[in-house]
């Protein structure tokens, strides 16, 4: 399949589903998951900061690691493929986003329908789940972290950690909306993290068309009905875009 096939199909689709990974963010300056571990933390395996035995083996560390991510996330801006993104809504009668990110820069560049399946970095909740929960990072201090106003527990990071469950209600939204959708990009992700890499094959047993955008090699390519060694910013307005 060529790419003005692939905007034709676009031209007519009604049902479309974008499924982004961390090289979604690259170009707003976001670092990857693993090239988040630089200098201070470059000694770091994420697996062993990104999980619940970590947090509560020394929570200040994690907290930390994970409030100059924040910061990060904060200074940066939607690019040009997130913008195409949200402008598209409209051409589509559903165009939904299914992220891995936890930045909300789909939001951000004004994306309605987001799927968020590992979470959010400025949101927060109580360790130990009594129900306080937190959407904005106003409070939240760079050191320790924060007690729990209602139970006295560590607040944690809303994201979705290594060993933990994505939220069942999100997955089965997602599943259920690449299953329904006619064309499905998948931009920025090595695919090697499930649930989330499984989501094309779901789309192409449905019968989707997928479309992969990556500048590098991954391992969703074999399922793709057309790769695009592009990146986020340059491929989706080209694709999105009327010219
Ligand atoms: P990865 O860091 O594994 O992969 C990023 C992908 O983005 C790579 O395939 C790059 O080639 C590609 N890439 C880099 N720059 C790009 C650009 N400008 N445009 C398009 N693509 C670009 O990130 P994810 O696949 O998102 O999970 O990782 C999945 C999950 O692994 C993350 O959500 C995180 C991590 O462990 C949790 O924290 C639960």
């Amino acid at each position: 399949m060529t790419l003005a096939a692939v905007r034709t199909l676009l031209q007519d689709a009604r049902r479309v589903a974008v499924l982004t990974g961390a090289g979604m963010s690259a170009e707003s300056g976001v670092p990857t998951f693993r090239d988040a571990l630089t200098g201070l933390w470059s000694n770091f395996d994420p697996e062993q900061l990104a999980t619940p035995q970590a947090f509560r083996a020394n929570p200040a560390l994690v907290w930390r690691w994970y409030s100059e991510r924040r910061d990060g996330v904060l200074a940066a801006q939607p690019h040009a493929g997130h913008l195409a993104l949200a402008r598209a809504t409209e051409r589509f009668d559903s165009l939904t986003l299914i992220t891995q990110n936890v930045d909300g820069l789909h939001a951000r560049a004004g994306s309605t329908d987001v799927l968020e399946l590992h979470g959010n970095i400025l949101h927060s909740r109580c360790l130990d789940e009594c129900g306080v929960h937190y959407d904005h990072p106003d409070h939240l201090p760079a050191g320790a972290p924060p007690r729990c106003p209602g139970c006295g527990a560590p607040l944690r990071p809303g994201v979705v950690w290594f060993g933990e469950s994505l939220d069942p209600a999100v997955l089965s939204r997602a599943e259920r909306l690449v299953a329904q959708a006619q064309v499905v990009l998948v931009v920025g992700t090595s695919g090697l993290v499930y649930p989330a890499a499984g989501l094309p094959s779901i789309a192409r047993r449905a019968g989707a068309k997928v479309v992969v955008i990556n500048p590098e090699p991954s391992a969703l390519d074999r399922l793709a009905h057309l790769v695009l060694p592009q990146t986020a910013a340059q491929a989706l307005p080209a694709l999105l875009e009327p010219g």
